[in-house]
Protein backbone atom coordinates (compact mmCIF):
# COMPACT_ATOMS: atom_id res chain seq x y z
CA UNK A 1 0.00 0.00 0.00
CA UNK A 2 2.65 2.26 1.14
CA UNK A 3 5.06 1.02 -2.14
CA UNK A 4 1.79 1.96 -4.42
CA UNK A 5 1.03 5.73 -2.74
CA UNK A 6 4.79 6.11 -3.36
CA UNK A 7 4.51 5.49 -6.79
CA UNK A 8 1.66 7.63 -7.11
CA UNK A 9 3.30 10.52 -5.70
CA UNK A 10 6.28 10.47 -7.70
CA UNK A 11 4.98 9.60 -11.08
CA UNK A 12 4.28 13.04 -12.88
CA UNK A 13 1.69 13.82 -15.49
CA UNK A 14 3.80 14.76 -18.80
CA UNK A 15 2.41 18.39 -19.06
CA UNK A 16 3.77 19.01 -15.40
CA UNK A 17 7.52 17.41 -16.92
CA UNK A 18 7.63 19.59 -19.67
CA UNK A 19 6.75 22.60 -17.57
CA UNK A 20 9.22 21.96 -15.05
CA UNK A 21 12.14 21.16 -18.32
CA UNK A 22 11.04 24.66 -19.34
CA UNK A 23 11.61 26.51 -16.18
CA UNK A 24 14.67 24.55 -16.39
CA UNK A 25 16.04 25.47 -19.31
CA UNK A 26 14.85 29.20 -19.03
CA UNK A 27 16.43 29.67 -15.70
CA UNK A 28 20.04 27.89 -17.45
CA UNK A 29 19.51 30.08 -20.44
CA UNK A 30 19.24 33.37 -17.94
CA UNK A 31 21.46 32.42 -15.73
CA UNK A 32 25.07 32.30 -18.16
CA UNK A 33 26.41 35.78 -18.91
CA UNK A 34 26.92 34.55 -22.09
CA UNK A 35 24.30 36.09 -24.76
CA UNK A 36 22.81 32.34 -26.28
CA UNK A 37 20.50 32.10 -29.07
CA UNK A 38 18.82 29.44 -30.96
CA UNK A 39 17.88 29.41 -34.63
CA UNK A 40 16.06 26.57 -36.42
CA UNK A 41 16.78 24.69 -39.65
CA UNK A 42 14.36 26.71 -41.10
CA UNK A 43 15.89 30.28 -39.72
CA UNK A 44 13.31 30.84 -37.22
CA UNK A 45 14.77 32.22 -33.89
CA UNK A 46 13.30 29.62 -31.79
CA UNK A 47 14.87 30.82 -28.30
CA UNK A 48 17.40 33.56 -26.75
CA UNK A 49 18.19 34.89 -23.59
CA UNK A 50 18.06 38.43 -22.30
CA UNK A 51 21.85 38.99 -22.46
CA UNK A 52 21.49 38.11 -25.95
CA UNK A 53 19.47 41.03 -26.41
CA UNK A 54 21.29 43.56 -24.38
CA UNK A 55 24.91 42.45 -25.95
CA UNK A 56 23.05 42.99 -29.71
CA UNK A 57 20.92 45.93 -28.57
CA UNK A 58 18.30 44.49 -30.29
CA UNK A 59 15.01 46.18 -30.07
CA UNK A 60 12.35 43.90 -28.43
CA UNK A 61 10.11 44.11 -31.37
CA UNK A 62 12.56 42.49 -33.36
CA UNK A 63 13.35 39.79 -30.80
CA UNK A 64 9.92 39.12 -30.67
CA UNK A 65 9.57 38.95 -34.59
CA UNK A 66 11.49 35.80 -34.12
CA UNK A 67 12.87 36.54 -37.61
CA UNK A 68 16.66 35.16 -38.08
CA UNK A 69 17.06 37.29 -41.11
CA UNK A 70 15.60 40.96 -39.79
CA UNK A 71 17.91 40.29 -36.38
CA UNK A 72 20.63 39.62 -38.65
CA UNK A 73 20.22 42.74 -40.91
CA UNK A 74 19.95 44.84 -37.66
CA UNK A 75 23.28 43.23 -36.03
CA UNK A 76 25.34 43.16 -39.00
CA UNK A 77 25.48 47.12 -39.10
CA UNK A 78 27.59 47.36 -35.95
CA UNK A 79 30.30 45.14 -37.20
CA UNK A 80 33.48 45.85 -38.96
CA UNK A 81 33.69 43.07 -40.98
CA UNK A 82 30.15 42.13 -41.62
CA UNK A 83 30.81 40.54 -45.04
CA UNK A 84 32.76 37.91 -43.30
CA UNK A 85 30.28 37.43 -40.43
CA UNK A 86 27.32 37.03 -43.05
CA UNK A 87 29.35 34.37 -45.20
CA UNK A 88 30.50 32.28 -41.95
CA UNK A 89 26.27 32.34 -40.94
CA UNK A 90 25.73 31.50 -44.36
CA UNK A 91 28.43 28.78 -44.35
CA UNK A 92 27.05 26.98 -41.04
CA UNK A 93 23.83 27.23 -41.92
CA UNK A 94 24.82 25.15 -45.28
CA UNK A 95 26.49 22.87 -43.23
CA UNK A 96 23.52 21.64 -40.19
CA UNK A 97 26.70 19.49 -38.01
CA UNK A 98 29.77 21.87 -38.20
CA UNK A 99 30.90 23.41 -35.39
CA UNK A 100 32.40 26.83 -35.31
CA UNK A 101 34.59 29.51 -33.13
CA UNK A 102 36.04 32.67 -34.01
CA UNK A 103 36.44 36.24 -32.70
CA UNK A 104 33.86 39.92 -34.07
CA UNK A 105 35.07 42.98 -33.89
CA UNK A 106 32.80 45.70 -33.60
CA UNK A 107 33.00 49.15 -34.71
CA UNK A 108 32.34 50.89 -31.57
CA UNK A 109 35.43 48.84 -30.31
CA UNK A 110 33.65 45.90 -28.18
CA UNK A 111 35.28 42.06 -29.20
CA UNK A 112 32.90 39.27 -28.83
CA UNK A 113 33.60 35.64 -29.05
CA UNK A 114 31.19 33.22 -30.98
CA UNK A 115 30.39 29.74 -31.16
CA UNK A 116 28.26 27.54 -32.75
CA UNK A 117 27.06 24.10 -32.01
CA UNK A 118 24.29 21.81 -33.85
CA UNK A 119 21.20 21.62 -32.03
CA UNK A 120 20.62 17.94 -32.47
CA UNK A 121 17.33 15.92 -31.68
CA UNK A 122 17.23 11.88 -31.96
CA UNK A 123 20.21 12.69 -34.16
CA UNK A 124 18.70 14.43 -36.65
CA UNK A 125 19.72 18.39 -36.41
CA UNK A 126 17.24 20.59 -35.51
CA UNK A 127 19.02 24.11 -35.39
CA UNK A 128 22.14 25.90 -34.40
CA UNK A 129 22.88 27.33 -30.99
CA UNK A 130 24.74 30.50 -30.87
CA UNK A 131 26.71 31.87 -28.03
CA UNK A 132 28.64 35.46 -27.77
CA UNK A 133 31.02 36.68 -25.17
CA UNK A 134 32.10 39.66 -24.42
CA UNK A 135 35.87 39.74 -24.21
CA UNK A 136 36.43 43.26 -24.46
CA UNK A 137 37.80 43.99 -20.96
CA UNK A 138 39.75 40.69 -21.12
CA UNK A 139 41.47 41.52 -24.35
CA UNK A 140 41.98 45.22 -23.04
CA UNK A 141 43.71 43.55 -19.69
CA UNK A 142 45.98 41.06 -22.02
CA UNK A 143 46.69 44.19 -23.98
CA UNK A 144 47.85 46.15 -21.19
CA UNK A 145 49.44 43.45 -19.42
CA UNK A 146 51.73 42.48 -22.48
CA UNK A 147 52.27 46.37 -22.52
CA UNK A 148 53.40 46.23 -19.18
CA UNK A 149 55.71 43.18 -19.55
CA UNK A 150 57.53 44.77 -22.72
CA UNK A 151 58.19 48.16 -20.54
CA UNK A 152 59.22 46.91 -17.52
CA UNK A 153 61.46 43.95 -19.24
CA UNK A 154 63.34 46.89 -21.48
CA UNK A 155 62.63 50.34 -19.66
CA UNK A 156 63.80 49.38 -15.90
CA UNK A 157 66.53 47.45 -17.39
CA UNK A 158 68.47 50.27 -18.91
CA UNK A 159 68.88 52.02 -15.81
CA UNK A 160 69.60 48.70 -13.94
CA UNK A 161 72.35 48.40 -16.01
CA UNK A 162 73.37 51.43 -15.99
CA UNK A 163 73.56 50.97 -12.06
CA UNK A 164 75.37 47.34 -12.11
CA UNK A 165 77.68 48.98 -14.90
CA UNK A 166 78.93 52.07 -12.34
CA UNK A 167 78.82 50.04 -9.07
CA UNK A 168 81.13 47.83 -10.19
CA UNK A 169 83.76 50.55 -12.05
CA UNK A 170 83.77 52.06 -8.69
CA UNK A 171 84.76 48.80 -7.45
CA UNK A 172 87.54 48.16 -9.18
CA UNK A 173 88.95 50.95 -10.09
CA UNK A 174 87.70 53.51 -7.33
CA UNK A 175 90.94 53.70 -5.58
CA UNK A 176 93.41 54.84 -9.22
CA UNK A 177 90.12 57.42 -10.17
CA UNK A 178 90.46 60.97 -9.68
CA UNK A 179 87.99 62.78 -7.23
CA UNK A 180 85.75 64.36 -10.23
CA UNK A 181 85.54 60.85 -11.93
CA UNK A 182 84.34 59.35 -9.13
CA UNK A 183 81.69 62.30 -8.02
CA UNK A 184 80.63 62.65 -11.98
CA UNK A 185 79.60 58.54 -11.31
CA UNK A 186 78.13 59.02 -8.43
CA UNK A 187 75.65 61.48 -10.27
CA UNK A 188 75.03 59.13 -12.68
CA UNK A 189 74.11 56.61 -10.28
CA UNK A 190 71.81 58.42 -8.43
CA UNK A 191 70.30 59.94 -11.78
CA UNK A 192 69.76 56.33 -13.16
CA UNK A 193 68.47 55.20 -9.36
CA UNK A 194 65.94 58.57 -9.68
CA UNK A 195 64.79 56.99 -12.82
CA UNK A 196 64.30 54.01 -11.92
CA UNK A 197 62.46 55.25 -8.62
CA UNK A 198 60.36 56.84 -10.83
CA UNK A 199 59.77 54.33 -13.47
CA UNK A 200 58.66 51.71 -10.75
CA UNK A 201 56.14 55.40 -8.94
CA UNK A 202 54.49 55.44 -12.68
CA UNK A 203 53.95 51.50 -12.90
CA UNK A 204 52.67 51.01 -9.35
CA UNK A 205 50.65 54.42 -9.89
CA UNK A 206 49.01 53.06 -12.66
CA UNK A 207 48.07 49.78 -11.65
CA UNK A 208 46.70 51.31 -8.48
CA UNK A 209 44.72 53.75 -10.60
CA UNK A 210 43.68 51.17 -12.86
CA UNK A 211 42.34 49.26 -9.37
CA UNK A 212 40.50 52.31 -8.73
CA UNK A 213 42.41 52.31 -5.28
CA UNK A 214 43.48 56.20 -5.29
CA UNK A 215 41.56 58.58 -3.27
CA UNK A 216 43.14 62.29 -3.06
CA UNK A 217 44.14 63.41 0.54
CA UNK A 218 44.18 66.92 0.23
CA UNK A 219 46.54 69.20 2.70
CA UNK A 220 47.15 73.08 2.18
CA UNK A 221 49.87 73.44 -0.08
CA UNK A 222 52.30 76.00 -1.24
CA UNK A 223 51.38 75.19 -4.77
CA UNK A 224 54.45 77.51 -5.64
CA UNK A 225 56.90 76.47 -3.40
CA UNK A 226 56.20 72.96 -4.54
CA UNK A 227 56.16 73.40 -8.11
CA UNK A 228 59.51 75.26 -8.19
CA UNK A 229 61.21 72.84 -5.83
CA UNK A 230 60.29 70.08 -8.43
CA UNK A 231 61.62 72.13 -11.25
CA UNK A 232 65.16 72.82 -9.50
CA UNK A 233 65.66 68.73 -8.84
CA UNK A 234 64.46 68.01 -12.53
CA UNK A 235 67.04 70.84 -13.78
CA UNK A 236 69.65 68.37 -11.95
CA UNK A 237 68.28 65.23 -13.16
CA UNK A 238 67.42 66.52 -17.09
CA UNK A 239 70.20 69.32 -17.49
CA UNK A 240 67.93 71.26 -18.66
CA UNK A 241 67.29 75.02 -17.49
CA UNK A 242 64.09 75.24 -16.30
CA UNK A 243 62.26 78.91 -16.06
CA UNK A 244 59.66 78.74 -13.32
CA UNK A 245 57.12 81.76 -13.28
CA UNK A 246 54.36 80.64 -10.35
CA UNK A 247 51.79 82.59 -8.84
CA UNK A 248 51.88 83.20 -5.22
CA UNK A 249 48.70 80.38 -4.65
CA UNK A 250 48.05 77.94 -2.21
CA UNK A 251 45.33 74.83 -2.62
CA UNK A 252 43.88 71.91 -0.70
CA UNK A 253 45.85 69.51 -3.34
CA UNK A 254 47.33 65.98 -2.50
CA UNK A 255 50.97 67.60 -2.54
CA UNK A 256 52.83 63.89 -3.67
CA UNK A 257 50.38 63.60 -7.02
CA UNK A 258 51.20 67.01 -8.32
CA UNK A 259 54.70 67.07 -7.62
CA UNK A 260 54.36 63.17 -9.89
CA UNK A 261 52.20 65.63 -12.24
CA UNK A 262 55.04 68.19 -13.02
CA UNK A 263 57.79 66.06 -12.83
CA UNK A 264 56.20 63.77 -15.65
CA UNK A 265 55.36 66.82 -17.88
CA UNK A 266 58.83 68.20 -17.46
CA UNK A 267 60.98 64.95 -17.96
CA UNK A 268 58.61 64.73 -21.13
CA UNK A 269 59.25 68.60 -22.29
CA UNK A 270 63.37 67.05 -21.51
CA UNK A 271 62.63 63.91 -23.26
CA UNK A 272 60.85 64.89 -26.33
CA UNK A 273 62.74 67.68 -27.46
CA UNK A 274 66.17 68.20 -28.79
CA UNK A 275 68.99 69.46 -26.04
CA UNK A 276 69.07 72.83 -25.36
CA UNK A 277 65.40 73.26 -26.05
CA UNK A 278 63.94 76.23 -23.40
CA UNK A 279 61.59 74.62 -21.11
CA UNK A 280 59.02 77.06 -18.78
CA UNK A 281 57.14 76.13 -15.72
CA UNK A 282 54.01 78.25 -14.72
CA UNK A 283 52.11 78.40 -12.47
CA UNK A 284 48.77 80.89 -12.89
CA UNK A 285 45.88 81.28 -9.89
CA UNK A 286 42.27 80.56 -11.09
CA UNK A 287 38.98 81.79 -9.06
CA UNK A 288 38.37 77.53 -8.48
CA UNK A 289 41.74 76.56 -8.21
CA UNK A 290 44.85 76.80 -10.49
CA UNK A 291 46.36 76.34 -13.69
CA UNK A 292 49.83 74.27 -14.00
CA UNK A 293 51.66 75.21 -17.63
CA UNK A 294 54.83 73.09 -18.73
CA UNK A 295 55.86 74.90 -22.16
CA UNK A 296 58.45 73.68 -24.72
CA UNK A 297 59.61 75.03 -28.32
CA UNK A 298 60.58 71.78 -29.17
CA UNK A 299 58.45 70.13 -31.84
CA UNK A 300 54.71 70.23 -30.58
CA UNK A 301 52.14 67.45 -30.62
CA UNK A 302 50.03 67.32 -33.98
CA UNK A 303 46.73 67.84 -33.77
CA UNK A 304 45.60 64.75 -34.54
CA UNK A 305 47.54 62.92 -31.57
CA UNK A 306 46.78 66.03 -29.08
CA UNK A 307 43.76 63.98 -27.11
CA UNK A 308 45.25 60.15 -27.78
CA UNK A 309 48.63 60.72 -26.25
CA UNK A 310 46.91 61.11 -22.85
CA UNK A 311 45.63 57.15 -23.18
CA UNK A 312 47.84 54.66 -21.36
CA UNK A 313 50.31 53.56 -23.98
CA UNK A 314 49.82 55.84 -27.12
CA UNK A 315 53.38 57.39 -27.52
CA UNK A 316 53.63 59.65 -30.59
CA UNK A 317 56.51 60.44 -33.16
CA UNK A 318 59.34 61.38 -31.08
CA UNK A 319 59.95 58.08 -29.25
CA UNK A 320 63.76 57.15 -28.79
CA UNK A 321 65.18 53.85 -30.29
CA UNK A 322 67.56 53.73 -27.00
CA UNK A 323 64.79 54.92 -24.33
CA UNK A 324 61.38 54.53 -25.95
CA UNK A 325 59.35 55.00 -22.95
CA UNK A 326 56.59 53.13 -21.64
CA UNK A 327 54.00 55.31 -22.46
CA UNK A 328 52.16 55.91 -19.26
CA UNK A 329 53.10 59.21 -18.11
CA UNK A 330 50.63 61.67 -19.62
CA UNK A 331 48.10 58.91 -18.84
CA UNK A 332 48.59 59.27 -15.22
CA UNK A 333 49.07 63.22 -15.20
CA UNK A 334 45.31 62.82 -16.84
CA UNK A 335 43.95 60.89 -14.04
CA UNK A 336 45.62 62.85 -11.18
CA UNK A 337 44.46 66.03 -12.21
CA UNK A 338 40.92 64.60 -12.73
CA UNK A 339 41.47 63.38 -8.88
CA UNK A 340 41.94 66.70 -8.10
CA UNK A 341 38.43 67.48 -9.98
CA UNK A 342 40.32 68.74 -12.93
CA UNK A 343 41.72 67.74 -16.34
CA UNK A 344 44.76 67.58 -19.00
CA UNK A 345 45.50 68.70 -22.09
CA UNK A 346 47.95 69.94 -24.53
CA UNK A 347 48.00 73.16 -27.00
CA UNK A 348 50.49 74.55 -29.36
CA UNK A 349 52.86 77.19 -27.69
CA UNK A 350 52.81 80.80 -29.17
CA UNK A 351 56.08 81.03 -31.08
CA UNK A 352 56.02 76.82 -31.34
CA UNK A 353 56.33 73.91 -28.93
CA UNK A 354 53.93 72.48 -27.06
CA UNK A 355 52.11 73.88 -23.89
CA UNK A 356 50.51 71.09 -21.68
CA UNK A 357 48.29 72.26 -19.48
CA UNK A 358 46.86 70.76 -16.22
CA UNK A 359 43.75 72.72 -14.13
CA UNK A 360 43.52 71.45 -10.33
CA UNK A 361 39.90 72.59 -8.97
CA UNK A 362 40.20 74.31 -5.18
CA UNK A 363 37.35 76.02 -4.67
CA UNK A 364 38.70 77.97 -1.90
CA UNK A 365 42.10 79.01 -3.09
CA UNK A 366 44.19 81.29 -0.89
CA UNK A 367 46.09 83.54 -3.61
CA UNK A 368 48.06 86.74 -3.14
CA UNK A 369 46.35 88.38 -6.39
CA UNK A 370 48.81 91.28 -6.31
CA UNK A 371 51.75 89.28 -6.75
CA UNK A 372 49.60 86.89 -9.22
CA UNK A 373 49.48 90.18 -11.44
CA UNK A 374 52.92 90.99 -11.12
CA UNK A 375 54.55 88.03 -11.98
CA UNK A 376 51.89 87.56 -14.73
CA UNK A 377 53.20 91.16 -16.01
CA UNK A 378 57.47 89.71 -16.32
CA UNK A 379 56.62 86.19 -17.74
N1 LIG B 1 56.78 67.94 -24.57
C1 LIG B 1 56.43 67.12 -25.57
N2 LIG B 1 56.68 67.44 -26.86
C2 LIG B 1 56.32 66.62 -27.88
N3 LIG B 1 55.69 65.43 -27.70
C3 LIG B 1 55.42 65.05 -26.44
C4 LIG B 1 55.76 65.87 -25.31
N4 LIG B 1 55.34 65.24 -24.19
C5 LIG B 1 54.77 64.09 -24.60
N5 LIG B 1 54.81 63.97 -25.93
C6 LIG B 1 54.27 62.85 -26.74
O1 LIG B 1 53.28 62.19 -25.98
C7 LIG B 1 53.58 60.79 -25.89
C8 LIG B 1 53.04 60.21 -24.60
O2 LIG B 1 53.74 60.76 -23.49
P1 LIG B 1 53.84 59.91 -22.15
O3 LIG B 1 54.50 60.74 -21.12
O4 LIG B 1 52.49 59.35 -21.84
O5 LIG B 1 54.75 58.66 -22.57
P2 LIG B 1 56.32 58.61 -22.80
O6 LIG B 1 56.97 59.87 -22.35
O7 LIG B 1 56.55 58.21 -24.21
O8 LIG B 1 56.74 57.40 -21.85
P3 LIG B 1 56.76 57.39 -20.22
O9 LIG B 1 55.72 56.38 -19.84
O10 LIG B 1 58.12 56.96 -19.88
O11 LIG B 1 56.39 58.75 -19.76
C9 LIG B 1 55.09 60.72 -26.02
O12 LIG B 1 55.50 59.44 -26.46
C10 LIG B 1 55.36 61.83 -27.03
O13 LIG B 1 55.19 61.36 -28.34
MG1 LIG C 1 56.52 60.61 -20.42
Amino acid sequence: MRISLGRIRTRRRPDIDSAHALSLLEATLESTADGILVVSTEGTITRFNQQFIRMWRIPQEIADSHDDERALAFVVDQLKDPDDFLKRVHELYADPTAESFDVLHFKDGRIFERSSKPQVVDGIPAGRVWSFRDVTERRRLDDMKDNLLTAVSHELRTPLTAIVGFTSTLERYGATMTDEEVADLYTRLSNNAKKLQRMVGDLLDFDRLARGLVEPKRERTDVAELVTSIARESEQMTGRHIRVAADDVVLSIDAPKVERIVENLIINAARHTAPETPVWVRVRAREDGCLIIVEDAGPGVPDELKDIIFEPFKQGPTAQPQSPGVGIGLSLVSRFAALHGGRAWVEDRKGGGSSFRVFLRDENPTVDLRQAELSRTTT
